[in-house]
């Protein structure tokens, strides 16, 4: 089953994707976090990703298409993927089309996970992740048991650079602008699969399982 997670920053897709990689048995493909990994590292790749990143702005279609493309054809990719963060403009969801083709594969359903504006500063300012294995926390909507570390692995947890006030804002806006194009796009398609986001993580679970059978 191959599936794309689209929503606004802070919908929940990370945090979906991760209890989906065990019901399922298929890899999270994060674009985000294979970026903030070549930041980590200070690639080259990572050094140019991060000025973007750190606006608020999209890194360059080529770029990220790259990234997207060589992870999908990975062996552990063969049964399925879940794609989170890509495509996020249309011209990357046309490029995804034609890789896919290539590769005689389709997308079967695009959770596209709804949350208003007005929720979604909160997610992101009070959000913790473990810098070992990647797991999301909120100070307030799922807190770690002892603060400042990962309940999974124990991994220390760091706040992103990219979610201060000012950053989320142009996040949120070019999101807006740049991303929210491919609802209708992926309509037209009928692949288009809208959930709730809001509420618990466990009911947004359920909600997505059902769609997905
Ligand atoms: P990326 O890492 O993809 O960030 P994003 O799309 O902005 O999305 P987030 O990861 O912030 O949100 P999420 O939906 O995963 O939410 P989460 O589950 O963590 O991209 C970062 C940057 O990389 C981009 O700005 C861009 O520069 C670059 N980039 C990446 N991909 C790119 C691409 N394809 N093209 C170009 N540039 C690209 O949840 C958020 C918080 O809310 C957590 O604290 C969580 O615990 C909490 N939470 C989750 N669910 C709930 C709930 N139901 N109720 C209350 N709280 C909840
Ligand atoms: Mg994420």
């Amino acid at each position: 089953m191959n599936l794309i997670l689209l929503g606004p920053p802070g919908a929940g897709k990370g945090t979906q994707a991760k209890m989906l990689i065990e019901a399922y048995g298929i890899p999270q493909i994060s674009t985000g976090d294979m970026l903030r990994a070549a930041v980590r590292n200070q690639t080259a790749l990572g050094l140019e990703a991060k000025k973007f990143m750190d606006a608020g702005q999209l890194v360059p279609d080529q770029v990220v298409i790259g990234l997207a493309q060589d992870r999908i054809a990975q062996p552990d990719c063969a049964k399925g993927f879940m794609l989170d963060g890509f495509p996020r403009t249309v011209p990357q969801a046309q490029a995804l089309d034609k890789v896919l083709a290539g590769m005689g594969k389709k997308i079967d359903h695009v959770i596209s996970i709804e949350v208003a504006n007005d929720e979604l500063m909160g997610r992101l300012t009070g959000r913790r992740t473990c810098k070992s294995c990647g797991q999301g926390f909120h100070v307030m909507f799922d807190p770690p048991k002892a603060q400042g570390q990962c309940d999974k692995c124990g991994g220390e947890l760091y706040q992103r650079d990219d979610d201060n006030e000012a950053t989320v804002g142009n996040r949120l806006k070019v999101y807006n602008d740049q991303t929210a194009p491919l609802i209708d796009y992926y309509q037209k398609k009928g692949l288009l699969r809208p959930i709730d986001g809001v509420g618990g993580i466990n009911d947004i679970q359920e909600r997505i399982k059902a769609v997905l059978g």
